[in-house]
């Protein structure tokens, strides 16, 4: 039997990641999670983004996740031990992933404001290569402006030109997307970055990290060749499933099926 895969994010942003996944494992079965009720995370508090990612990470577990691949950086960086301890499976993150892998010595980081707040792309980077310069930019605009779904909207121009400004400032040779919505904002970041700056995807560093795992998994007895990638996984939201349908459908290229589905204690006052 294969492994079912768990993902979560805050809403879109981990598609990023499935697409990263799908694209080198397309027949891995799938549960995703979009926490469409809570979106933006990344301007809670810790405390805050620690009990929503215990929540999840107790729905996902329930539900019979093989593995999990944590699909947002806010989580991440302020949640990782929180999913290690009460996943009981594998866990595979973001952050660490990336952190092994880059090679510049002056690296710029876009993150959410509890991201970049937390710290933990210069720690894990400088963990990898001593010395290194790392600049970590809180960008709260981009989110909410992602997820209302005009990626042409100018707000969204505005704000990258001041977001890349100090990281330009710093002559940075590499930037990495830390939010995984951001991957989607790369044509109009490339737009204001030096052409030999690069544009980092962490998404790309985890699910090579993930390899090994998924390489050594079983196959369906019931493996249908018939099906596509998508139907292969189940999309789960804590909000609007219609709403969500529609928008992931240009990330997808597919209008999903998604469920709405409730954990617990959505009622708590998050
Ligand atoms: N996409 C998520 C991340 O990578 C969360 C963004 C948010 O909800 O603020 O950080």
């Amino acid at each position: 039997m294969s492994l079912l895969l768990g993902l979560f994010d805050s809403g879109l942003g981990g598609l990023t990641v499935l697409k990263q996944l799908l694209a080198r494992h397309p027949e891995q079965r799938f549960l995703y999670l979009g926490d469409t009720a809570r979106v933006p995370y990344g301007q809670r508090s810790p405390a805050e983004i620690r009990a929503i990612a215990s929540e999840v990470v107790a729905w996902l577990r329930a539900e019979g996740v093989d593995a999990l691949l944590m699909a947002c950086n806010t989580s991440n960086a302020l949640a990782f031990d929180v999913a290690l301890h009460q996943a009981g499976v594998p866990v595979y993150g973001l952050i660490d992933s990336v952190a092994t892998q880059l090679r510049s010595k002056r690296v710029g980081v876009l993150a959410t404001p509890a991201t970049a707040a937390s710290g933990a792309y210069g720690r894990a980077i400088r963990d990898h290569q001593e010395g290194a310069l790392v600049v970590e930019v809180p960008c709260p605009e981009f989110v909410p402006l992602i997820e209302a779904g005009d990626l042409r909207d100018l707000r969204l121009y505005k704000a990258a030109q001041a977001y890349l400004q100090p990281l330009l400032e710093a002559r940075v040779e590499a930037i990495v997307l830390g939010c995984t919505h951001y991957p989607l904002l790369r044509p109009l970041l490339r737009q204001l970055v030096p052409q030999e700056v690069l544009l980092v995807d962490p998404a790309v560093a985890a699910v090579a990290r993930l390899q090994m795992l998924l390489d050594g998994q079983g196959q369906d007895p019931d493996d249908r060749p018939e099906l596509e990638p998508l139907e292969r996984g189940r999309f789960c939201v804590t909000g609007c499933a219609e709403s969500f349908a529609t928008s992931a459908t240009p990330w997808l290229g597919q209008r999903p099926s998604v469920e709405q589905v409730s954990l617990q204690s959505l009622s708590r006052a998050f």
